[in-house]
């Protein structure tokens, strides 16, 4: 896995190789990092210096040719010629900014070293190895320690930095990267995931050309702005074939990445904690620790990548007892009623659920304090007895004798100043002494730099999970960093990492002894979608945003980074509330079945035909879940651009579910293909259509071309039909070998304007299918 030979170190896993080497001043060389080789001299792909080239400043005098600026290195300082961004800013000692890191020694161990203040990956079996390289500047005496944790199996090696101030006089940091390295360029583009509220996690794509480019989030959370992970592919790179390399941070706060396009045609990566506003002061023999950041490549394209994240966080990542374990079907209050419910009418949605075959219960906001809006009660969770006349344990066993498990929603970060907390304790929120603070969502920061409030959450939470018997927490986080202040630090530098550290140190405390709790992370939606969370939160809700045809990029955009089994996902009533658009109750089910499925909608209101559907919904979840949740994803390129094409394959190849979405129809849509992968070639397999139904008063008018009288469609007995009669969209079915039915299945027609028959794909805007393929024997 990790080799050391003549200078040179060369880390392996199963399909790539990453060498460096140590240069004769003692700076370390990247050589390679992508496919795997074979052990052999690397000479030819050293990158040369044979020519002395203008406008550099020597390394050295005895070496005309040794510039730091035109080499690919693997870690670079300031002020000794390289004038590419460095990952380190460090006030030295001295004063000044120059550092010079050069080899001084390395040790290579068995499995991962864990860190004293933030979450990283872990192994639990014997797969992983790690190399720690000590680098020093040798006036100051300062170290810097790279490590590289090979996981072979995973096609993933992680790398981070610890420095150490082993100097009399005390240093300051004000940038300190995970990571570097340079690659030779091939044409790549940068892949980002950007986005908002309501549109998180939207991909894009932009050539890099000679300078920075920069995906960063100042936020103080990872943020809907930008996600941390990101990718470079080489040009031409599809989903399925072409060199792409990921990278993505566990850290859950401000986060920078930064490539670098050199005029010598060299790509410098970095990515770690963003340098907006940072500073830290290292005294003598203090050590600072930077997050892990996760690196794979894949020359199989998008997929390839995606598929070596997708196994790395569900083995490496994601831990405790949810580790593997399908995610139960949930039903989360919140679009049902809002902040507007009594404790009947919960107890009346959860028995309507548990019909349906929802597994949990999920009380979202409004059920503590005086939570009756989004102005007031956050940080008092002491429960409103108006709503929830029998107290929280009551109403837990309530919920348990329903046949349901119970979960409930917290936002412990925050606090409303018209909130008990706030007039107990105003010192508690994140405020600056001379002005008055910022609201957002009609609230404040808490101030998790102060033990005390940590201590206060901490009491607070624990005192209802262990009161009430609650087997899952949506743990909420609702507004942006503002007026960046605690009278707890004395650099205010230290302000946006230290609260994160106080949220993980908060997290570990609540959680660490309650593994049976499955606790989902969210933050106005996907606002902090990112490996830290899921170091304690084994899935996230994806966005706020449910329309499907939203989903459809949020979930895919998210699926570069992050398997299914991490991603929320709710099927809600339409029109959207978020977008005002109506959508088949199939296709939300459909693209909310590609993740962790939830409903989020007053049952009340569902007409009684939609229940049943709801009902089959949930069954072939069910019987499906692992795959949708566990199996290998596929994203297809676009055939069409009105098209969208996922598939999860079972990891036994026994069986795979496809979805085929149409977002918006055009006239006369023309064939369509469904494209499949990732079957086994030696295995026969059947094909079906997941039956849909069709109902009548999507048609209106157009029934009449079908019945043998004409009906008026708002006639009070046609809307009576519509409510206990509906149609089955067309079913398909076919047979063949895996590698058949991957060249192409070509589908039925869909309707073109005529020809209405059992055998016409109705889909419409925003129409889809999901086909199940089993194994036959
Ligand atoms: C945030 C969450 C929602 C819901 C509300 C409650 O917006 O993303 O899912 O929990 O808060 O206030």
């Amino acid at each position: 896995m990790i080799s050391y030979q003549d200078g040179t170190f060369r880390l392996d896993t199963d399909h790539t190789s990453y060498i460096f080497r140590v240069t004769k001043f003692g700076h370390l060389e990247s050589i390679h990092y992508g496919e795997r080789l074979q052990e052999q001299s690397y000479e030819a792909l050293i990158l040369k210096q044979s020519a002395e080239i203008g406008s550099t400043v020597k390394y050295d005098a005895s070496d005309p040719l040794y510039s730091l600026d035109t080499m690919s290195l693997e870690w670079s300082g300031i002020g000794k010629g390289d004038y590419r961004h460095s990952p380190a800013e460090i006030r030295m000692p001295n004063g000044s900014f120059v550092t010079d890191f050069v080899y001084s020694g390395s040790q290579i161990t068995d499995g991962c070293i864990p860190m004293d203040t933030l979450p990283s990956s872990y192994s639990e079996a014997d797969d992983c190895r790690t190399l720690k390289i000590t680098m020093i500047d040798q006036p100051s005496g300062v170290l810097l320690h790279l490590f590289y944790t090979v996981f072979a199996g995973m096609d993933v090696i992680t790398r981070r930095v610890v420095l150490e101030n082993g100097n009399e006089n005390p240093l300051e940091i004000r940038k300190l990267m995970s990571m570097m390295i340079d690659l030779p360029s091939r044409n790549f583009s940068m892949v980002t995931f950007k986005g908002g509220w309501i549109k998180e996690a939207h991909r894009d794509d932009c050539r890099l050309h000679p300078g920075l480019f920069v995906n960063e989030s100042t936020t103080g959370a990872s943020s809907n702005r930008s996600n941390p992970g990101f990718l470079l592919a080489e040009q031409g790179a599809s989903e399925s074939s072409g060199r792409v390399y990921g990278f993505n941070l566990v850290y859950s706060g401000n986060h920078y990445e930064g490539v670098e396009l050199s005029n010598m045609g060299l790509v410098r990566v970095m990515s770690g904690i963003n340098p907006h506003c940072f500073s830290w002061t290292l005294h003598k023999g203090e050590r600072f620790e930077t997050p892990e950041t996760i690196m794979t490549f894949s020359s199989s394209g998008f997929n390839g990548m995606s598929q070596n994240f997708h196994d790395f966080i569900n083995g490496h990542i994601v831990r405790g007892i949810w580790k593997g374990k399908e995610r139960p079907v949930l039903l989360n209050n919140w679009e049902a009623h809002f902040f507007s419910f009594t404790q009947g009418k919960l107890l009346r949605l959860a028995r309507q659920a548990k019909k349906l075959g929802v597994e949990l219960f999920v009380l979202d906001d409004g059920w503590f304090g005086k939570r009756n809006s989004d102005t007031a009660g956050l940080g008092d969770y002491t429960v409103n007895r108006r709503k929830i006349r029998c107290g929280m344990p009551k109403f837990a066993e309530k919920i348990n004798r329903i046949g349901l498990k119970f979960g409930l929603w917290f936002e412990p970060e925050m606090v409303n100043p018209d909130s008990d907390l706030f007039r107990a304790h105003p010192e508690y929120a994140v405020r600056l002494p001379d002005r008055d603070p910022s609201l957002g969502r009609n609230q404040l920061v808490l101030d998790l730099c102060n033990p005390e409030v940590r201590d206060y959450i901490v009491t607070s939470v624990r005192g209802i999970l262990t009161e009430a018997d609650i087997s899952y927490v949506k743990w909420d986080m609702n507004r942006h960093m503002s007026d960046m202040y605690s009278p707890c630090i004395s650099d205010q530098g230290e302000f946006y990492h230290r609260y994160i550290i106080g949220l993980y140190d908060i997290l570990g405390r609540i959680f660490g002894d309650r593994p049976q709790i499955l606790l989902e992370t969210c933050s106005s939606g996907g606002n902090r979608f990112d490996l830290g969370m899921l170091c304690y939160s084994p899935q996230i809700w994806a966005s706020d945003d449910t329309d499907p045809i939203e989903r459809l990029a949020i979930q895919r955009g998210l699926s570069y980074l992050y398997p299914l089994s991490t991603i929320g996902a709710h099927v809600s009533s339409a029109p959207h509330q978020q977008t005002l658009r109506s959508t088949p109750l199939s296709s939300r089910f459909n693209a909310a079945s590609f993740g962790c499925l939830g409903y989020e909608l007053d049952l009340k209101f569902v007409p009684r035909l939609e229940k049943r559907e709801i009902r089959e919904q949930i069954a072939f979840y069910k019987e499906h879940r692992n795959t949708m949740q566990y199996g290998k994803f596929y994203r297809f390129d676009a055939l069409k651009g009105n098209k969208v094409h996922w598939e999860s394959v079972g990891r036994d190849k026994e069986e795979a579910v496809a979805g085929f979405y149409q977002t918006q129809s055009s006239a006369s849509e023309g064939f369509d293909f469904l494209p499949l992968a990732g079957l086994d070639p030696e295995k026969k397999y059947t094909l079906r259509t997941m039956p849909r139904p069709l109902y009548i008063k999507r048609f209106g008018a157009l029934i009449n071309f079908i019945l043998p009288f004409h009906i008026d469609p708002e006639w009070f007995p046609a809307r009576m039909i519509n409510k206990l009669v509906c149609l089955t969209d067309c079913v398909e079915e076919y047979q063949g070998y895996g590698r058949l039915l991957e060249a192409g299945v070509k589908l039925n027609n869909q309707f073109e304007g005529s020809n209405f028959n059992s055998r016409t794909r109705m889909l419409g805007d925003f129409g889809s299918n999901l086909y199940i393929i089993r194994h036959v024997s």
